[in-house]
């Protein structure tokens, strides 16, 4: 297991991609590289993917094999990437989306809401919106409409006025210091799940257009697929979820292989509690 990050559904979504000896796969969200590394032990050649710099350099570094290929970029531009290696046909393509433990651990990032850092939450260096620029910029109608579409937040409109006011007082620039304001508006329900989660979580969609990378990597990368390809999709949000069904469902060159999502086992999630949301998705090929 990598300290990087812990995969999950590994088995299951590997058996689910079909790994065939020398051809080749697509890991769109490298990551600590767990996805990968089991489609080169299943004799797979693989493309992978990362958006963030970091995860590049973990792979470099901990990860060599004359059969990757490592493309630090975002997964929305598949077919330039694809195109740029002269390949036509792959036979699947997994997504693991989100970001991994490590983008969570590391304070500097500014994914959690448990670590003092700056409000940033970009996955990758060229994009010039931060979380931070979202909280003190966006009117409080947009902030409620983020909070409630992306994060399904009951308390939207609450936490949206609460920010408004804070911040004609001190602009919002720490993890922390958002956090504390959420508490304070919404305050700790009995649940486990700390009141600011939600709303990290929107935010984060945000900064890295996540919902819009997903639906047109979707579409690209079913047009490289081969008859048979799989596409392997975990998903952790609700929303996520949905554009991929829906996504299957609309395609007529796709047939669903599961029909209800495949979740963790509790065993998995005791053992690793960031499975707990996990959803597996996959559609064959067929036309
Ligand atoms: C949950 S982790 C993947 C973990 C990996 N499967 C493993 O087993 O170690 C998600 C990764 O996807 C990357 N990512 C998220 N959105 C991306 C995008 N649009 N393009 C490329 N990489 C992306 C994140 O930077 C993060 O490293």
């Amino acid at each position: 297991m990598s300290d990087f990050h812990r995969s999950v559904l590994l088995k299951e979504s590997i058996d689910y991609l079909n790994v065939r000896p020398n051809e080749l796969y697509v890991d769109a969200t490298l990551g600590g590289g767990g996805h990968t590394k089991e489609i080169l032990n299943n004799g797979g050649r693989v493309i992978g993917i990362d958006v963030d710099l970091d995860a590049i350099d973990h792979i470099r570094d901990s990860l060599r094999s004359d059969h990757l290929i490592v493309e630090q970029d975002n997964f929305r531009n598949i077919d330039k990437i694809l195109s740029k290696h002269g390949i036509t046909e792959i036979s699947g393509i997994i997504f693991d989306l989100g970001v991994s433990s490590k983008q969570l651990d590391t304070a500097g990032r500014g994914f959690s809401f448990s670590k003092s850092g700056p409000l940033d939450m970009r996955m990758g260096g060229d994009l010039k919106v931060t979380a931070a620029d979202l909280v003190n910029g966006l009117t409080e109608t947009e902030l409620y409409e983020l909070f409630f579409r992306s994060g399904e937040e009951r308390y939207a409109r609450r936490i949206a006025r609460v920010i408004v006011r804070s911040r004609q007082n001190e602009k919002i620039e720490k993890t922390d210091q958002l956090a504390k304001i959420i508490e304070a508006s919404i305050g700790r329900s009995a649940s486990k799940i700390h009141p600011a989660t939600k709303v990290f979580m929107a935010l984060r969609m945000a900064v890295n257009s996540e919902l819009d990378n997903l639906k047109e990597s979707l579409e690209k990368s079913t047009n490289f697929l081969k008859i048979e390809g799989r596409l392997v999709v975990i998903s952790f949000h609700s929303l996520e979820d949905r554009i991929v069904k829906n996504f299957v469902r609309n395609t007529s060159e796709l047939v669903q292989i599961n029909k209800k999502p495949i979740i963790p086992t509790e065993e998995e999630i005791k053992e690793n509690p960031r499975s707990r949301s996990a959803k597996l998705r996959v559609a064959e090929k067929i036309a």
